[in-house]
């Protein structure tokens, strides 16, 4: 396996993939690999001849304040995490080869309207410009591929899924499940920064995701009345700090009164240091 860094020498690589019959796939990463990671590689590998995952902490999408300077970076194991799930090359451009006149001197951005809204996007102003102008560059380098993303950033998948429709991407994305740990906390390279009992209360998220599905499923039809029941039970958690949790529209996130069809719940709380995002969906 092998690590590339520039732009010209990757797509060389695809290209000459793609010229002599091999399917490609691209697992977009910020590195800190774990077995969700993992997870997409081994897909990819399941369905392409060449995998491609790339390792970025992408400037763009975290705003002032959050942890740019703090997320964890490791190529050498990295590389080694992706070579072991099936990867055949790794992408891992330092940040001038991304963008070469410095991330403010980027003066095109992709904003994907309307699903970029709500959620994260009001919660982190400016974090999904960031994450489609990079997934866009990285369309544009890998060229046509298959290419994989986790449904742990739900409302990232469909924020991708559409601009590579309105752009037009020779690039099919594909959707794959959530990885988590046993106690059902999604596997994040941001619990890193959990200590003990923080990672103990960590759980609630996804504990509380499960009540409001059980919820629904056991008839509940009122969408404030699943938000208020998730509510509860966050905030009965005194490390979590609950920023929003919300029933929505699994194509397009808009917020749901009645309940009459397939739900995404969709939770963001801070404990401790890390703030985690967390997502489920029912079938009624
Ligand atoms: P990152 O947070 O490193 O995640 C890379 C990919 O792994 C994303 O598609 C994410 O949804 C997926 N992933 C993360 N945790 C997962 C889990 N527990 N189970 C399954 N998949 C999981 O998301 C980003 O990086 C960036 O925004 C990126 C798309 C690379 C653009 O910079």
């Amino acid at each position: 396996m092998q690590v590339i860094e520039r732009v010209a020498e990757v797509r060389a690589l695809l290209d000459a993939a793609r010229c002599a019959g091999r399917a490609v796939g691209l697992v977009p990463t910020m590195g800190a690999l774990h077995d969700g990671h993992a997870s997409l590689v081994e897909r990819a590998a399941g369905e392409c001849e060449v995998v491609c995952a790339t390792v970025f902490v992408n400037p763009l999408q975290f705003g002032d304040g959050e942890d740019f300077s703090a997320y964890p970076r490791d190529l050498e194991r990295d590389a080694l995490r992706a070579e072991k799930a099936g990867a055949t090359v790794v992408f891992a451009p330092p940040i001038d080869e991304m963008y070469p006149d410095g991330q403010h001197g980027v003066r095109t951005a992709v904003a994907v309207r309307e699903l970029t809204e709500r959620l994260e996007g009001a919660h982190r102003p400016g974090h999904f410009d960031g994450v489609a102008t990079v997934v866009t560059k990285l369309f544009a380098i890998a060229g046509p591929c298959r290419a994989y993303f986790g449904e742990k950033d739900y409302q990232q998948l469909l924020v991708v899924r559409q601009l590579a429709h309105d752009l037009s991407f020779p690039v099919d994305v594909i959707g794959c499940a959530t990885v988590r740990e046993r106690d059902g906390l999604a596997l994040s390279s941001r619990n890193a920064y959990l200590g003990g009992e923080e990672r103990e209360a960590a759980a609630v998220l996804s504990r509380a995701l499960q009540a409001g599905a059980a919820a629904i499923i056991a008839g509940e039809r009122s969408a404030g009345a699943v938000r208020a029941l998730i509510t509860g039970i966050v905030t009965a958690e005194p490390l979590a700090d609950l920023e929003y949790a919300d029933v929505a529209d699994p194509g397009d996130l808009t917020p749901l009164g009645r309940i009459d069809g397939d739900v995404r719940l969709l939770i963001a709380a801070r404990v401790g240091p890390a703030r985690l995002i967390d997502n489920l969906g029912v079938r009624t």
